[in-house]
Protein backbone atom coordinates (compact mmCIF):
# COMPACT_ATOMS: atom_id res chain seq x y z
CA UNK A 1 0.00 0.00 0.00
CA UNK A 2 0.99 3.66 -0.67
CA UNK A 3 0.04 5.68 2.51
CA UNK A 4 1.17 9.36 3.50
CA UNK A 5 1.57 9.88 6.59
CA UNK A 6 0.62 14.15 7.33
CA UNK A 7 2.08 15.56 10.17
CA UNK A 8 5.58 12.77 9.68
CA UNK A 9 7.81 14.65 10.96
CA UNK A 10 6.40 15.02 14.55
CA UNK A 11 5.69 12.73 18.10
CA UNK A 12 3.80 10.22 16.50
CA UNK A 13 4.35 10.56 12.79
CA UNK A 14 7.97 9.77 12.94
CA UNK A 15 7.45 6.36 14.68
CA UNK A 16 4.50 5.95 11.69
CA UNK A 17 6.95 6.13 9.13
CA UNK A 18 8.97 3.40 9.73
CA UNK A 19 6.54 1.52 11.16
CA UNK A 20 4.45 1.27 7.43
CA UNK A 21 7.84 0.58 6.11
CA UNK A 22 8.81 -2.25 7.99
CA UNK A 23 5.54 -3.92 6.99
CA UNK A 24 6.20 -3.85 3.68
CA UNK A 25 4.48 -0.56 2.61
CA UNK A 26 5.29 2.65 0.75
CA UNK A 27 4.90 5.36 3.59
CA UNK A 28 5.53 8.74 1.95
CA UNK A 29 6.09 11.19 4.87
CA UNK A 30 4.56 15.23 4.11
CA UNK A 31 4.97 18.02 6.32
CA UNK A 32 5.81 21.73 5.92
CA UNK A 33 9.62 20.36 5.87
CA UNK A 34 8.72 18.03 2.76
CA UNK A 35 7.09 21.66 0.86
CA UNK A 36 3.38 20.11 2.18
CA UNK A 37 1.00 22.60 3.58
CA UNK A 38 -2.36 21.33 5.15
CA UNK A 39 -3.46 24.51 6.14
CA UNK A 40 -2.67 26.60 2.79
CA UNK A 41 -3.28 23.22 0.90
CA UNK A 42 -0.04 24.05 -0.90
CA UNK A 43 1.48 20.71 -2.22
CA UNK A 44 -1.43 18.52 -1.04
CA UNK A 45 -2.93 17.31 -4.28
CA UNK A 46 0.41 15.98 -5.50
CA UNK A 47 1.29 14.36 -2.19
CA UNK A 48 -2.04 12.37 -2.01
CA UNK A 49 -1.87 10.87 -5.54
CA UNK A 50 -1.66 7.64 -5.70
CA UNK A 51 -2.60 7.34 -2.02
CA UNK A 52 -4.24 4.03 -0.76
CA UNK A 53 -4.63 5.57 2.30
CA UNK A 54 -3.61 8.97 4.20
CA UNK A 55 -3.18 9.49 8.27
CA UNK A 56 -3.67 12.74 9.42
CA UNK A 57 -1.21 13.28 12.60
CA UNK A 58 -0.97 17.42 12.17
CA UNK A 59 -0.66 19.74 15.42
CA UNK A 60 -0.67 23.45 14.46
CA UNK A 61 2.88 25.09 15.17
CA UNK A 62 2.99 26.98 18.65
CA UNK A 63 1.54 30.18 17.25
CA UNK A 64 -1.55 28.80 16.31
CA UNK A 65 -2.85 26.87 19.27
CA UNK A 66 -4.34 29.62 20.86
CA UNK A 67 -8.16 29.82 20.91
CA UNK A 68 -10.07 30.23 17.30
CA UNK A 69 -6.78 29.31 15.94
CA UNK A 70 -6.22 25.83 16.88
CA UNK A 71 -9.70 25.35 15.95
CA UNK A 72 -9.46 27.17 12.73
CA UNK A 73 -6.44 24.85 12.19
CA UNK A 74 -7.76 22.02 12.70
CA UNK A 75 -11.18 22.13 10.64
CA UNK A 76 -9.33 23.96 7.63
CA UNK A 77 -6.45 21.57 7.30
CA UNK A 78 -9.27 18.41 7.21
CA UNK A 79 -11.14 20.15 4.75
CA UNK A 80 -8.01 20.45 2.54
CA UNK A 81 -7.03 16.57 3.28
CA UNK A 82 -10.75 15.70 2.57
CA UNK A 83 -10.77 17.64 -0.60
CA UNK A 84 -7.75 16.49 -1.86
CA UNK A 85 -8.30 13.07 -1.45
CA UNK A 86 -11.54 12.82 -2.73
CA UNK A 87 -10.20 14.08 -6.12
CA UNK A 88 -7.47 11.31 -5.85
CA UNK A 89 -10.23 8.70 -4.90
CA UNK A 90 -8.39 7.83 -1.68
CA UNK A 91 -10.03 4.98 0.29
CA UNK A 92 -8.96 5.70 4.01
CA UNK A 93 -8.77 8.43 5.76
CA UNK A 94 -7.22 8.10 9.06
CA UNK A 95 -7.05 10.99 11.79
CA UNK A 96 -5.68 10.74 15.19
CA UNK A 97 -8.17 12.48 17.89
CA UNK A 98 -7.99 12.57 21.69
CA UNK A 99 -10.48 10.31 24.00
CA UNK A 100 -12.82 12.82 25.58
CA UNK A 101 -12.47 15.34 23.55
CA UNK A 102 -16.47 14.83 23.04
CA UNK A 103 -16.69 15.69 27.09
CA UNK A 104 -14.91 18.87 27.49
CA UNK A 105 -16.48 21.73 25.55
CA UNK A 106 -14.68 24.14 27.85
CA UNK A 107 -11.64 22.97 26.54
CA UNK A 108 -10.70 25.02 23.03
CA UNK A 109 -7.95 22.79 21.90
CA UNK A 110 -10.02 19.21 22.70
CA UNK A 111 -13.02 21.06 21.49
CA UNK A 112 -11.40 21.67 18.31
CA UNK A 113 -10.52 18.02 18.26
CA UNK A 114 -14.02 17.45 18.67
CA UNK A 115 -14.80 19.77 15.65
CA UNK A 116 -12.38 18.01 13.28
CA UNK A 117 -13.69 14.96 13.69
CA UNK A 118 -17.59 16.65 12.82
CA UNK A 119 -15.46 17.62 9.19
CA UNK A 120 -14.51 14.41 9.25
CA UNK A 121 -17.91 12.56 9.52
CA UNK A 122 -19.63 14.95 7.52
CA UNK A 123 -17.49 14.54 4.50
CA UNK A 124 -19.00 11.26 3.31
CA UNK A 125 -15.04 9.96 3.27
CA UNK A 126 -14.30 6.54 4.12
CA UNK A 127 -12.17 7.47 7.34
CA UNK A 128 -11.42 6.34 10.96
CA UNK A 129 -10.97 8.48 13.68
CA UNK A 130 -8.12 6.72 16.16
CA UNK A 131 -8.90 8.15 19.97
CA UNK A 132 -5.79 8.17 22.10
CA UNK A 133 -5.26 9.22 25.68
CA UNK A 134 -2.57 11.58 26.36
CA UNK A 135 0.62 10.74 25.68
CA UNK A 136 3.56 9.98 28.04
CA UNK A 137 5.75 11.53 26.32
CA UNK A 138 3.24 14.87 27.06
CA UNK A 139 2.43 14.31 30.93
CA UNK A 140 5.49 16.54 31.90
CA UNK A 141 3.55 19.40 29.61
CA UNK A 142 0.85 19.01 31.52
CA UNK A 143 2.29 19.32 34.62
CA UNK A 144 4.20 22.54 33.94
CA UNK A 145 0.55 23.63 32.25
CA UNK A 146 -1.12 23.13 36.06
CA UNK A 147 1.74 25.00 38.14
CA UNK A 148 0.64 28.59 39.48
CA UNK A 149 2.64 30.33 41.89
CA UNK A 150 4.90 27.78 42.62
CA UNK A 151 2.60 25.14 43.13
CA UNK A 152 0.74 22.25 40.91
CA UNK A 153 -2.41 22.56 41.16
CA UNK A 154 -4.24 19.41 39.82
CA UNK A 155 -8.06 18.91 39.05
CA UNK A 156 -9.22 15.32 40.16
CA UNK A 157 -9.79 14.04 36.86
CA UNK A 158 -8.17 10.00 35.88
CA UNK A 159 -6.05 10.10 32.52
CA UNK A 160 -4.90 6.48 31.38
CA UNK A 161 -2.13 7.86 29.31
CA UNK A 162 0.25 5.53 26.58
CA UNK A 163 3.89 5.95 25.06
CA UNK A 164 3.80 7.64 21.79
CA UNK A 165 5.96 4.62 20.33
CA UNK A 166 2.70 2.13 21.13
CA UNK A 167 0.64 5.19 19.86
CA UNK A 168 2.38 5.36 16.34
CA UNK A 169 2.15 1.22 16.12
CA UNK A 170 -1.60 1.49 16.60
CA UNK A 171 -2.05 3.98 14.26
CA UNK A 172 0.30 2.57 11.38
CA UNK A 173 -1.56 -0.86 12.18
CA UNK A 174 -5.13 0.82 11.34
CA UNK A 175 -4.28 2.84 8.47
CA UNK A 176 -3.51 -0.38 6.79
CA UNK A 177 -6.93 -1.91 7.50
CA UNK A 178 -10.40 -1.15 6.26
CA UNK A 179 -11.94 2.70 7.06
CA UNK A 180 -14.73 1.71 10.36
CA UNK A 181 -16.52 5.16 8.97
CA UNK A 182 -16.21 5.23 13.20
CA UNK A 183 -13.96 5.79 16.23
CA UNK A 184 -11.18 3.44 17.43
CA UNK A 185 -10.24 4.56 21.04
CA UNK A 186 -6.66 3.62 22.22
CA UNK A 187 -5.51 3.66 25.64
CA UNK A 188 -2.36 2.50 27.91
CA UNK A 189 -2.39 -0.41 30.47
CA UNK A 190 -3.40 1.25 33.33
CA UNK A 191 -5.49 4.54 34.65
CA UNK A 192 -4.43 6.69 37.41
CA UNK A 193 -6.12 9.39 39.35
CA UNK A 194 -4.12 12.86 38.12
CA UNK A 195 -2.64 13.69 41.02
CA UNK A 196 -0.57 10.33 41.18
CA UNK A 197 0.47 10.43 37.63
CA UNK A 198 1.66 14.25 38.61
CA UNK A 199 3.35 13.10 41.41
CA UNK A 200 5.49 10.27 39.81
CA UNK A 201 6.68 12.76 36.89
CA UNK A 202 7.90 14.90 39.82
CA UNK A 203 9.70 12.93 41.87
CA UNK A 204 11.16 11.20 38.29
CA UNK A 205 12.18 14.67 37.33
CA UNK A 206 13.08 15.48 40.91
CA UNK A 207 10.92 18.51 41.03
CA UNK A 208 10.26 19.73 44.50
CA UNK A 209 7.04 21.97 43.65
CA UNK A 210 4.24 21.15 45.75
CA UNK A 211 1.35 19.19 44.22
CA UNK A 212 -1.93 20.02 45.65
CA UNK A 213 -5.02 18.47 44.70
CA UNK A 214 -7.72 21.29 43.84
CA UNK A 215 -11.04 20.90 42.44
CA UNK A 216 -11.00 24.01 40.66
CA UNK A 217 -8.00 23.72 38.99
CA UNK A 218 -8.27 23.60 35.34
CA UNK A 219 -6.73 21.61 32.56
CA UNK A 220 -6.44 22.77 29.30
CA UNK A 221 -9.39 25.39 30.43
CA UNK A 222 -12.10 23.00 31.33
CA UNK A 223 -12.45 21.51 34.75
CA UNK A 224 -12.57 17.65 35.47
CA UNK A 225 -14.88 16.13 37.76
CA UNK A 226 -13.16 12.62 37.15
CA UNK A 227 -13.67 10.35 33.78
CA UNK A 228 -14.11 12.65 31.36
CA UNK A 229 -10.66 11.54 29.49
CA UNK A 230 -10.96 7.48 29.72
CA UNK A 231 -11.17 5.66 27.61
CA UNK A 232 -14.13 3.11 27.31
CA UNK A 233 -14.34 -0.44 27.62
CA UNK A 234 -14.03 -0.83 23.99
CA UNK A 235 -10.64 0.75 23.99
CA UNK A 236 -7.77 -1.23 22.71
CA UNK A 237 -4.79 -1.12 25.51
CA UNK A 238 -1.00 -1.07 24.92
CA UNK A 239 1.33 -2.78 27.03
CA UNK A 240 3.96 0.06 28.14
CA UNK A 241 3.47 0.83 31.48
CA UNK A 242 4.41 3.95 32.75
CA UNK A 243 6.71 2.88 35.13
CA UNK A 244 9.21 1.22 32.18
CA UNK A 245 8.57 4.37 30.27
CA UNK A 246 9.69 6.49 33.07
CA UNK A 247 12.95 3.80 33.75
CA UNK A 248 14.09 3.97 30.06
CA UNK A 249 13.51 7.69 30.00
CA UNK A 250 15.86 9.50 32.15
CA UNK A 251 14.30 13.32 32.57
CA UNK A 252 15.65 15.75 30.05
N1 LIG B 1 -0.29 15.16 23.14
C1 LIG B 1 -1.11 14.20 23.49
O1 LIG B 1 -1.06 13.65 24.61
C2 LIG B 1 -2.15 13.73 22.47
C3 LIG B 1 -3.05 12.73 22.83
C4 LIG B 1 -3.94 12.26 21.86
C5 LIG B 1 -3.93 12.80 20.57
N2 LIG B 1 -3.05 13.81 20.27
C6 LIG B 1 -3.05 14.35 18.89
O2 LIG B 1 -1.98 13.78 18.16
C7 LIG B 1 -1.72 14.62 17.03
C8 LIG B 1 -0.23 14.63 16.76
O3 LIG B 1 0.44 15.20 17.85
P1 LIG B 1 2.03 15.27 17.91
O4 LIG B 1 2.39 15.49 19.35
O5 LIG B 1 2.64 14.11 17.17
O6 LIG B 1 2.30 16.62 17.10
P2 LIG B 1 3.72 17.34 16.85
O7 LIG B 1 4.85 16.57 17.43
O8 LIG B 1 3.54 18.76 17.24
O9 LIG B 1 3.87 17.22 15.24
C9 LIG B 1 3.05 18.00 14.41
C10 LIG B 1 3.33 17.65 12.97
O10 LIG B 1 2.47 18.46 12.15
C11 LIG B 1 3.26 19.09 11.13
N3 LIG B 1 2.61 20.33 10.74
C12 LIG B 1 2.27 21.41 11.50
N4 LIG B 1 1.63 22.32 10.77
C13 LIG B 1 1.56 21.82 9.51
C14 LIG B 1 1.00 22.28 8.30
N5 LIG B 1 0.38 23.48 8.22
N6 LIG B 1 1.07 21.50 7.19
C15 LIG B 1 1.72 20.30 7.24
N7 LIG B 1 2.26 19.79 8.37
C16 LIG B 1 2.18 20.56 9.47
C17 LIG B 1 4.64 19.27 11.76
O11 LIG B 1 5.69 19.31 10.83
P3 LIG B 1 6.21 20.68 10.15
O12 LIG B 1 6.52 21.62 11.25
O13 LIG B 1 7.40 20.20 9.33
O14 LIG B 1 5.11 21.15 9.26
C18 LIG B 1 4.76 17.93 12.52
O15 LIG B 1 5.17 16.91 11.64
C19 LIG B 1 -2.35 15.99 17.35
O16 LIG B 1 -3.46 16.19 16.52
C20 LIG B 1 -2.80 15.85 18.78
O17 LIG B 1 -3.96 16.58 19.04
C21 LIG B 1 -2.17 14.27 21.18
Amino acid sequence: MRIVVVGATGTIGRGIVPALVDAGHEAVAASRATGVDAFTGAGLVEAVSGADAVVDVLRPASDQVAGDEVREFFARSTENLLAAERSAGVAHHVALSVVGCDRVPESGFLHAKFAQEQVIRASGRPFTIVRATQFFEFVAHIVDTLAIDGAVRVPPGRQQPMAAADVAAAVARISQGDPVDGTIEIAGPEAFAMVDLVRRVQAWRRDLRPVVADPAARYFGTTLTGPELLPGPDAQLSSTTFDAWLAEHPPG
